[in-house]
């Protein structure tokens, strides 16, 4: 007789509340700040330095966050995963740091880019000023890098989404809700 394999029941504890709200918060900005470096040409020519100037802010945001997120991470462990199995369990670990990796990298890119325009950012209260003179030809190549590292940080942030949602929807284990601030 053919058995039923039912839903796991595997429950670990949830992420601790601070990790919660980085994560979430992070993933806000993240979005955000990409949607505004992609879409500043199709806002009217007089928003274009407001967009541009938010964008490099909320960037610079980010670089402090994954900053926090990542030394609170190294004090409060994250809880062990649900163990789909150890390669998934590995493939896991592995996206975890490329999302922290590139979370790192596109606003270093960012900075470097916005440097070599010639430019410095204005925070409103203050500003830095720039530190070097415009170099067209390295800021051109230094710009499509920096939107590759955005694309490639959006699309395994889609993929990571996806599998959240598989974890809970189709294996229905305790995954997402881990990283939600609800009773389990
Ligand atoms: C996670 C953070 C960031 C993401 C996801 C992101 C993403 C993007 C994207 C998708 C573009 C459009 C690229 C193109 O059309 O060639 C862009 C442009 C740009 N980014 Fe970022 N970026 C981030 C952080 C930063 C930071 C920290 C800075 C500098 C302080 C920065 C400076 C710029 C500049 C100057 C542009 C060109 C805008 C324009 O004039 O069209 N970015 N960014
Ligand atoms: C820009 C978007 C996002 C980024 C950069 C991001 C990044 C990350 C990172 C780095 C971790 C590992 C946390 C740690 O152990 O320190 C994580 C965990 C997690 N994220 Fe995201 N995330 C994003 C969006 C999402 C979305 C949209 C969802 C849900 C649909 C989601 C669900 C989760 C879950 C459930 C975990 C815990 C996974 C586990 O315990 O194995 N994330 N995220």
């Amino acid at each position: 007789m053919p058995t039923t394999v039912s839903a796991p029941s595997i429950a670990t504890p949830p992420y601790d509340s601070v990790a919660r709200m980085l994560h979430w918060l992070m993933a806000c900005l993240i979005l955000a700040v990409f949607l505004l470096g992609l879409l500043v040409d199709t806002f009217p020519k007089t928003w274009e330095h407001g967009i541009v100037e938010t964008h490099k802010v909320l960037g610079v945001g980010i670089l402090l966050l994954v900053a926090v997120r990542f030394a609170w991470r190294l004090v409060h462990r994250p809880p062990a995963s649900e163990h789909v199995s150890p390669l998934l369990d590995r493939a896991a670990w592995l996206g975890h740091y490329g999302l922290y990796a590139l979370m790192l990298a596109v606003p270093v890119i960012g900075l470097v880019y916005t440097a070599l325009r010639g430019q410095g950012i204005d925070f409103g209260l203050f500003s830095i000023p720039p530190i070097m003179e415009r170099n067209r030809e390295l800021g051109r190549t230094v710009r499509e890098v920096h939107e590759l590292a955005a694309f490639a940080l959006i699309g395994l942030a889609s993929i990571h989404a996806l599998l959240a949602l598989w974890h809970h929807f189709i294996r229905k284990d305790t995954t997402l809700l881990r990283m939600l601030p609800v009773k389990r």
